[in-house]
């Protein structure tokens, strides 16, 4: 069976009602991201980025997959798929799709603030101040922040070099270490790369579909399963 990874972005939650990041000048939903996305702003004010991931949390929960998600999902009748994301929603997975590495973890499960090995499934949107770990410490979104380690790139490193066929869905390669994955895959496999704004891409081999996800993905899964 021949292997195909995906690696995707916010762009691809884009048409699920989940705002990008880099398509509204930096900020987010009205915050700038360094403002809750840090561990700095966690020991500053650890109540506003609880309550930062709460609304992320229930926005995720109210969204559903797209047209996109699920032609992914497809994949799996004719390859081995894996999918490296770089969302922290669970779209990928309501779609169906099976084997999903989340570079920068999943708003839906809790942290321990002590050990970041140490996760637990968080029943409905809200994450409490107070709600503790089994070492006693605070329970924050297991998300990964600006300036922490990201454990899961050795992993997706790998699996990028497995691919028999590459395909970038929806993101600005704005952020390392998982820009950097495109580097990983063989020079010689099929690159697909789908955008509606396609951004700088350090490598020339990439077939360009300037489309959104859902106008852009359901296409080219068609055409795979067709291979
Ligand atoms: N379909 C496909 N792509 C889209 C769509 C759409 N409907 N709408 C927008 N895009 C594209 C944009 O053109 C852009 O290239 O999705 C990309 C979104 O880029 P970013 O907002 O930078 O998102 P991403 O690359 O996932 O960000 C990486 O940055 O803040 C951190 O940890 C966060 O995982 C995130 C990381």
């Amino acid at each position: 069976m021949k292997k195909i990874v995906v690696l995707t972005g916010a762009g691809i939650s884009a048409e699920s009602g989940l705002k990008t990041f880099r398509d509204s000048d930096g900020l987010w939903e009205g915050y700038n991201i360094e403002e809750v996305a840090t561990p700095e702003a966690w020991r500053r004010n650890p109540e506003l980025v609880q309550e930062f991931y709460n609304m992320r949390r229930k926005s995720v929960l109210e969204a559903s997959p797209n047209a996109a998600h699920y032609a992914l999902a497809e994949l799996e009748k004719k390859y081995d798929v894996t999918i490296i994301t770089q969302n922290i929603d669970d779209l990928h997975e309501r779609g169906g799709s099976d084997n999903v590495i989340h570079l920068h973890g999943i708003i839906t499960r809790s942290q321990s603030s002590k050990n970041p090995n140490i996760t637990y499934p968080i029943e409905g949107w809200e994450l409490k101040m107070g709600e503790k770990c089994e070492l006693g410490s605070q329970l924050r979104a297991h998300v990964v922040w600006f300036g922490e380690a990201v454990p899961m790139i050795e992993e997706a490193a790998r699996v990028c070099g497995q691919a028999d066929i590459f395909i970038l869905v929806g993101s600005s390669l704005a952020v390392y270490p998982a820009a950097g994955l495109i580097h990983y895959v063989p020079y010689d496999v099929p690159k697909y790369i789908i955008d509606p704004n396609i951004p700088y891409i350090s490598s020339d081999d990439f077939i360009r579909i300037e489309a959104k996800a859902t106008a852009g993905v359901p296409p080219l899964v068609a055409k795979l399963l067709k291979e």
